[in-house]
C-alpha cells in the first residue's frame, strides 16, 4: 500500500470511529421511544433515508442506507449497514462509509454495491458543497471495497468519474452499477436545463469508466431532476426505476413531494437508449422513495425503499431516530407490463400467535375483532359480488374511545382503496386514494403489515401498494372490520402477532 492509500484509510478509520463511538453512546441512552419499529431496518440511533448498496454477498443479504449519525436530521451522510441471512433477522454493523477525504469531504451519496470476484465493492457518489450556503454542488461517483464485507477501504483511483461527461447540471449522482456480457455499466441521475435524465457509462474493471450515453430523459413532464435511478431486466422486458424530483400532482397521481416509479422497455447496450412505454408510480402511499432493487441467489429481484418523505413531519425525531426503510418485496411483471411488488415470504417467520375466523362472514356496520397490537400481519379477503355496501374494509390501531384509527377502504363504486391517517396519532394526517385499474377479479384481498409507526398495504397480491409511516398511542391497538350502507361478505381472515426482532 503506498503512502497516499495509507492516508486514506487512516483518515476514513477516524471518521468512523467518530461516528460509531457517537451512535454507542447514544444507543446506550435509549432513548428510541413507543414508535420503534419492531421489524423494520432503521439505524440504531439518529437519522437514516435511501437504502443503498442492497446486495447478497457471500451468501448473506447486505443493506446499507443513507446515515447521519450525529442526530436525528440529515446531515453529511454516511452508509450505515446491517446484515441478514434471511432476509428478516437483521443485524447492525458498523458505519460502512464515513465522509473523509476531498472527493467526499460532505457527504458519501447514494449508490449501489457489486461482488467483484469476491470483494464486496460500494459505488456512491462523494459530495462536496462549493459555497457555504449549499447551494453548489460538486458530485463524483468513488468506489470502496472490502473482502469481509464490513471493513470498506476507499480506492486509491477515486473519483472514479470526477465529472459528468456532457455540460451537464452538477447533480450527478446515485450510481446504480451492474454486470452485462463483459462490461459493469453504470446509469446515473442527472438534469439538464431543469429536465431529469439518466446517463449511461461503461467499464471493464470498475475504475476507468467510459460515457456510453443518455438513457432516458424528461420531456418536461417527469420532473426536473432524477434520483436513485435502478436499472434492471425482469423476463424479456428491461425495466427502470428511478425518483423524480418536482413531478405536479395529476388526480390520484404523483400526490407525494417526490415519486418513485418506472418505465418498462428495452436498453440497447450499444448506444445507451432506452426505449420505453410510459412513467407509471411504484407505490402510492404517503412515504416511499428512493427504492434500490437486487437479485437474489434464488433469481428473485427485491426491492426495498425508504418509507418516509422529504419534508414530511416525522415525530419520532424528538426521540433520537428518523426514518426507516419498507419490508423488502419481490418483483414481477404482470402480462400488461406493470410491476407487482410482494411481501418476501421469508416474512412469515415473523409470525407468532395465529388469530383467524373460520368460515365466511357477513359484515355490516362495525365488526370488532378479538385481535388487537401494534405489530400484526392481517390477511383478509373480501367479496364483491353479493356485495351492497358502498365502503367496507379495516381500521388498525383503534383506540378505545374511538378517537384514533387509520382506516383502510375500498370504495366500491369508484373501485378506490384509500388509506384514512386523519386519525392515527400525532403525525401527519391525509387520506390517499387509488384506483384499481386492472382488477378483473370479483375479491378484494388486503394484506397489511403494521409495525408500531408504519402501515404497508398489499391489495390483490401486489397489483396497488401503499406504504405509510403512523404515529398512535402505544394504547391504541384494537382492529376492526367495517362496511358502510349495505353489507359485504368476508371471504376469509387472518392475523399474526409478529415478532420484535430488535428486541434482545
Ligand atoms: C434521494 C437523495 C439522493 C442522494 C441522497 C442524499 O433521497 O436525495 O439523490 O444521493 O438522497 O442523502
Amino acid at each position: 500500500m503506498d503512502k497516499n492509500s495509507q492516508q486514506v484509510m487512516l483518515q476514513q478509520q477516524v471518521m468512523l470511529q467518530k461516528a460509531n463511538d457517537y451512535l454507542k453512546e447514544r444507543m446506550e441512552q435509549n432513548t428510541s421511544g413507543s414508535h420503534r419499529l419492531a421489524y423494520h431496518i432503521a439505524a440504531p440511533a439518529n437519522w437514516i433515508n435511501d437504502p443503498n448498496g442492497l446486495i447478497q454477498f457471500k451468501g448473506e443479504y447486505h443493506v446499507f442506507y443513507q446515515h447521519h449519525p450525529f442526530s436525528a436530521e440529515w446531515g453529511p451522510m454516511h452508509w450505515g449497514h446491517v446484515k441478514s441471512k434471511d432476509l428478516v433477522h437483521w443485524e447492525h454493523l458498523p458505519i460502512a462509509l464515513a465522509p473523509s477525504e476531498a472527493y467526499d469531504q460532505d457527504g458519501c451519496f447514494s449508490g449501489s454495491a457489486v461482488d467483484d470476484k469476491g470483494t464486496l465493492t460500494l459505488i456512491y457518489t462523494g459530495n462536496v458543497w462549493m459555497n457555504e450556503e449549499q447551494t453548489e454542488i460538486k458530485q463524483m461517483q468513488c468506489i470502496a471495497t472490502s473482502t469481509d464485507g464490513i471493513t470498506f477501504v476507499k480506492d486509491a483511483a477515486n473519483p472514479v468519474i470526477s465529472a459528468p461527461a456532457e455540460e451537464e447540471a452538477a447533480d450527478f449522482r446515485d450510481p446504480k452499477v451492474w454486470k452485462y456480457e463483459k462490461y459493469w455499466y453504470m446509469v446515473l441521475g442527472t438534469k439538464k436545463e431543469e429536465k431529469g435524465k439518466a446517463v449511461l457509462y461503461r467499464s471493464l474493471d470498475l475504475r476507468n469508466w467510459s460515457y456510453v450515453g443518455v438513457m432516458a430523459e424528461s420531456d418536461g413532464s417527469l420532473g426536473y431532476m432524477w434520483e436513485c435511478p435502478d436499472f434492471f431486466s425482469l423476463g424479456d422486458k428491461d425495466v427502470l426505476v428511478f425518483s423524480p424530483q418536482g413531478i405536479d400532482a395529476e388526480g390520484e397521481r404523483y400526490q407525494n413531494l417526490h415519486q418513485t416509479g418506472y418505465l418498462v422497455g428495452h436498453l440497447d447496450y450499444s448506444t445507451g437508449v432506452f426505449s420505453h412505454g410510459s412513467f407509471e408510480e411504484l407505490d402510492k402511499g404517503f412515504d416511499f422513495y428512493a427504492a434500490q432493487t437486487f437479485l437474489d441467489d434464488q433469481g428473485r429481484r427485491i426491492l426495498i425503499g425508504w418509507m418516509d418523505m422529504w419534508e414530511s413531519k416525522m415525530p419520532t425525531q424528538e426521540q433520537g431516530w428518523a426514518g426507516a426503510l419498507t419490508i423488502p418485496r419481490v418483483l414481477e411483471l404482470s402480462a400488461d407490463e406493470k410491476l407487482i411488488m410482494k411481501p418476501v415470504p421469508e416474512l412469515q417467520k415473523l409470525r407468532k400467535k395465529c388469530y383467524g375466523l373460520a368460515g365466511e362472514q357477513m359484515i355490516f356496520g362495525k365488526y370488532i375483532l378479538e385481535v388487537e397490537g401494534e405489530c400484526l400481519e392481517i390477511l383478509a379477503e373480501f367479496s364483491l359480488e353479493s356485495c351492497d355496501a358502498s365502503e367496507f374494509g379495516l381500521k388498525v390501531r383503534c383506540s378505545e374511545d374511538g378517537k384514533e384509527e387509520t382506516v383502510v377502504s375500498y370504495r366500491v363504486d369508484q373501485r378506490q382503496v384509500t388509506v384514512d391517517r386523519n386519525r392515527s396519532g400525532i403525525g401527519p394526517g391525509g387520506v390517499r386514494a387509488s384506483t384499481l385499474e386492472r382488477s378483473e377479479k370479483m375479491k378484494i384481498r388486503f394484506h397489511v403489515f403494521l409495525d408500531r409507526s408504519s402501515l404497508e398495504i398489499f391489495v390483490n397480491d401486489g397489483e396497488l401498494v401503499m406504504s405509510n409511516r403512523i404515529y398512535p398511542d402505544p394504547r391504541s391497538r384494537g382492529v376492526e372490520l367495517f362496511a358502510f350502507c349495505g353489507k359485504v361478505n368476508l371471504l376469509s381472515f387472518e392475523a399474526w402477532e409478529l415478532k420484535d426482532i430488535w428486541k434482545k
